[in-house]
């Protein structure tokens, strides 16, 4: 089957997604992520709509608190249609699992629960800072693994994770454990502020399920041919 990259929604608000949205076929359906910025904006009526122009969507707000409001947050957002969506794995076991049990809760009778998914480091975090600021005194691959391995004991879908990371993930964990891998890059294309990327390609190669790209997309001239582009590298098409 076809896969689609995600497409990270990085604008300030509605009017700029529109903007960008109009670059695409209107029958097209595409896989987008919307974060924080856009999400604090516009609040659930972005997803909503979003979802009525048939996208499907990856909401990234990385939940952490204790379990029974993360559970009753999950709830809502299940109500809201989204397809995937994520928690920090720092917030623990019955964090994550109260997660999934709200997923699951607030998905319609005979609906998909939405594909769940942990942040294990950010990929911003330095192994100096997670041993400064965390006081984790184990090599950073070690604590991603760990949190991954919590993350499928709690029983969530998978991960985020750099696509350097994605191989050792995939190697310890079940056959189906999804790992997200943002940090994409075209070969070459402008790397911006993103330190460790891989191509589309290497990407599959290395075991990640969904990847995740912004600017390459966002910001070309033709946002549909550098799409398209994406997805072919990503599908083998190539
Ligand atoms: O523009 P670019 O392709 O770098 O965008 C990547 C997207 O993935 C951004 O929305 C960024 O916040 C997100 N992300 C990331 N690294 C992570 C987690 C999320 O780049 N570890």
């Amino acid at each position: 089957m076809t896969q689609r990259p995600i497409i990270a929604l990085d604008f300030p608000s509605k009017v700029e997604v529109e903007a960008f949205l109009e670059k695409f076929p209107k029958d097209e359906a595409l896989f987008v992520k919307v974060g924080m910025e856009l999400f604090y904006q516009e609040g659930p009526e972005i997803v909503r709509w979003l979802k009525e122009l048939g996208h499907s969507v990856f909401l990234d707000l990385k939940l952490h608190d204790i379990p029974n409001t993360v559970e009753k947050a999950m709830t809502g957002l299940a109500k809201l249609g989204v397809d995937i969506t994520n928690v920090h794995a720092a917030g623990g076991k019955r964090m994550m699992a109260a997660a999934k049990a709200g997923l699951i809760k607030g998905t319609k009778p005979g609906g998909n629960v939405p594909v769940l998914i942990a942040v294990t480091q950010l990929t911003s975090t330095s192994e100096a800072e997670m041993h400064q600021d965390q006081l984790i005194d184990v090599p950073l691959k070690e604590s991603v693994l760990h949190y991954a391995k919590c993350a499928e004991q709690a029983g969530l879908d998978g991960v985020v994770c750099s696509a350097l990371e994605a191989e050792l993930i995939h190697q310890k964990t079940s056959e189906t454990f999804v790992c997200l891998t943002p940090g994409i890059r075209p070969s070459g294309s402008e790397v911006g502020d993103q330190k460790r990327v891989v191509t589309p390609s290497d990407a599959r190669k290395i075991g990640s399920t969904y990847i995740v790209v912004g600017r390459p997309i966002t910001q070309a001239n033709t946002p549909y041919e550098a799409y398209k582009s994406i997805k072919n590298e990503w599908n083998g098409e190539q």
